[in-house]
């Protein structure tokens, strides 16, 4: 995407010059957290994008190179030639310490992991923290010797200089990372450096963003039209609702009713993209065709490449109905990004699982527009409510791509996705309304694939078994069971059983992951 430079507006910017590290979205992150506006740029970049943007301050990315090796990424004149205040992190620090007459080795040892920082000296870059640390490291070079007009600030016991800074100019150096929130006080060392050392005001909103990224859409997409898989999660609805900002009419979304979805969720949808924010939805009635498909299939992987691919189908379909797409926009977020390819600096295309129209015929030529490729879900978040969409739906639990198909357990029909939608509904509203929905991180009803007898009245009914589950997590690679009220459990229990006939019985699942994943299937 084209970069476009938001000082037009006069914003103060602090450059952050890439060397390649897996964590330069990140330094970018936490500059835009106190409210000032950051830009990443290749550290090859032609000098004239570094002189427009005019910084207020630079800060040099890690990377993987070693500087100890001849041509590798190093520091443009530019940047000392701006006279303005710069900050190397790892990498950064190393080509900084190099180019400046220090010398950097490779250490024996890779360090990578907790350390604990001494601190020797006072300094502007860690006013504020004790004069000990607990920080991240993660490198393989480190410094030896201070360049010319340096001083040592702090060490840590592998890396004698941890934190330098020049005796007279502005320029700091951290071998650790103070942007990754195993660093302590990581957010106070970024502040002390835009806030203090480089004075940046606080100005930057996010309405700055939405607006430089319309005027980047606007920019690609011209009078092209464009196709969007609209999912009701998230990412595709937050994409949604700024390309509709950036471009109205010209975007078309398809929402596909795979009649797996929560209940309610498809009018939700509607409702809002088509009728409060006049969005062009495509909506494609397509449950029975999923049923077609899933018919007599009870293994979980044929389920989810079943769902997928019959996704990938329909949207094609409606697709080629329409005419003269150009582009396809995906609401891609840079989580997605590393996933996949390790750092943002691959240039790994991905199309994310659940949107994959790699299907899509390839004389359509479709160009991708990803919006979000370099914002972090709460960003996202954020982002969708300054662009009017609901609180609720930005803050739903996350909702599987082949969603109910995977919580039904065995062969999927209507008669169980029924059931299953209205006990996952009564779970659901009585998670709000005793103000738990937003203490536990996902929370659902799973249809099991037993039946059980209960009494109702003088009669046995031989009927269907839920399974309720909560998870609290961070990253959702790891979890815990939500220990929920007895007294709650009982009443969602008394409530599924009493309202749904066809289920004589609710457990709750005690698992924590590892072993037992989140999902059932
Ligand atoms: P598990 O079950 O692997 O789930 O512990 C971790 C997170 O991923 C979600 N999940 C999926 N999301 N397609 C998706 O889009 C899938 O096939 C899928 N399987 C699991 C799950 O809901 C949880 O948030």
């Amino acid at each position: 995407m084209k970069e476009l430079s938001v000082n037009s507006k006069n914003i103060d910017t602090i450059l952050v010059l890439d060397f390649g590290s897996q964590y330069t979205q990140l330094i970018a992150r936490r500059v835009r957290e106190s409210n000032v506006y950051s830009e990443i740029l290749p550290w090859d970049i032609d000098e004239s994008k570094i002189k427009l943007l005019n910084p207020k301050g630079i800060i040099l990315s890690g990377g993987p190179n070693s500087v100890t090796e001849a041509y590798t990424p190093r520091i443009p004149q530019i940047i000392f030639d701006l006279s303005v205040p710069i900050l190397g992190i790892c990498y950064g620090m190393q080509t900084l310490a190099e180019q400046m007459g220090g010398q950097v080795i490779s250490a024996d040892n890779k360090e990578f992991g907790h350390s604990e920082l001494n601190i020797h000296v006072e300094s502007a870059m860690l006013k504020g923290i004790d004069k000990r640390l607990n920080v991240w490291m993660s490198h393989g070079d480190q410094v030896q010797d201070l360049p010319d007009n340096f001083k040592l600030i702090a060490s840590t016991s592998t890396a004698p200089i941890a934190v330098m800074e020049h005796e007279s100019l502005p320029i700091y150096a951290l071998q650790f990372h103070p942007e990754v929130t195993h660093t302590d006080k990581g957010q106070n060392i970024i502040e002390n450096f835009i806030l203090d050392i480089c004075n940046a005001d606080t100005a930057w909103k996010m309405d700055h963003l939405i607006n430089k990224r319309i005027e980047e859409i606007k920019e690609k997409v011209k009078d092209g039209k464009v196709l969007l898989g609209l999912s009701g999660g998230v990412d595709s609805s937050v994409t949604a609702a700024l390309l509709h900002k950036a471009i109205g009419k010209k975007l078309t979304c398809v929402f596909v009713n795979n009649g797996l979805l929560r209940k309610g969720e498809v009018e939700e949808v509607m409702q809002t993209f088509k009728e409060n924010m006049n969005l062009n939805v495509i909506k494609s009635e397509s449950e029975e065709i999923f049923l077609r498909h899933l018919k007599n299939i009870d293994d979980p992987e044929q389920k989810r490449k079943i769902i997928g691919r019959t996704f990938i189908d329909i949207f094609d379909a409606e697709a080629i109905k329409l005419k003269e797409i150009k582009f396809l926009a995906q609401g891609t977020i840079y989580p997605d990004v590393i996933e996949s390819s390790g750092s943002e600096s691959n240039e790994a295309r991905v199309i994310k699982s659940h949107h994959n129209v790699g299907g899509l015929p390839e004389e359509m030529e479709l160009d991708l527009v990803e919006p979000l490729r370099d914002l972090f879900k709460d960003e996202v978040r954020k982002m969708g409510v300054e662009l009017g969409i609901p609180k609720e739906m930005l803050e739903r639990h996350p909702f599987p791509g082949p969603g109910l198909g995977v919580r039904i357990i065995g062969e999927i029909t209507k008669e169980k996705t029924k059931i299953l939608q209205h006990a996952d509904h009564i779970f659901i509203e009585e998670l709000i309304k005793a103000d738990l929905y937003d203490k536990v991180s996902q929370a659902f009803a799973v249809l099991l694939p037993v039946k059980s007898v209960g009494v109702v009245g003088d009669e046995r009914r031989y009927a269907e078994v839920i399974g309720l589950r909560a998870v609290e997590t961070v990253d959702f690679m790891t979890a815990r069971w939500a220990h929920l009220p007895y007294e709650f459990l009982e009443h969602v229990s008394n409530r599924i059983v009493n309202e749904i006939e066809q289920v004589s019985r609710v457990v709750y699942d005690i698992s924590s992951k590892p072993p037992a994943t989140i999902e059932w299937e």
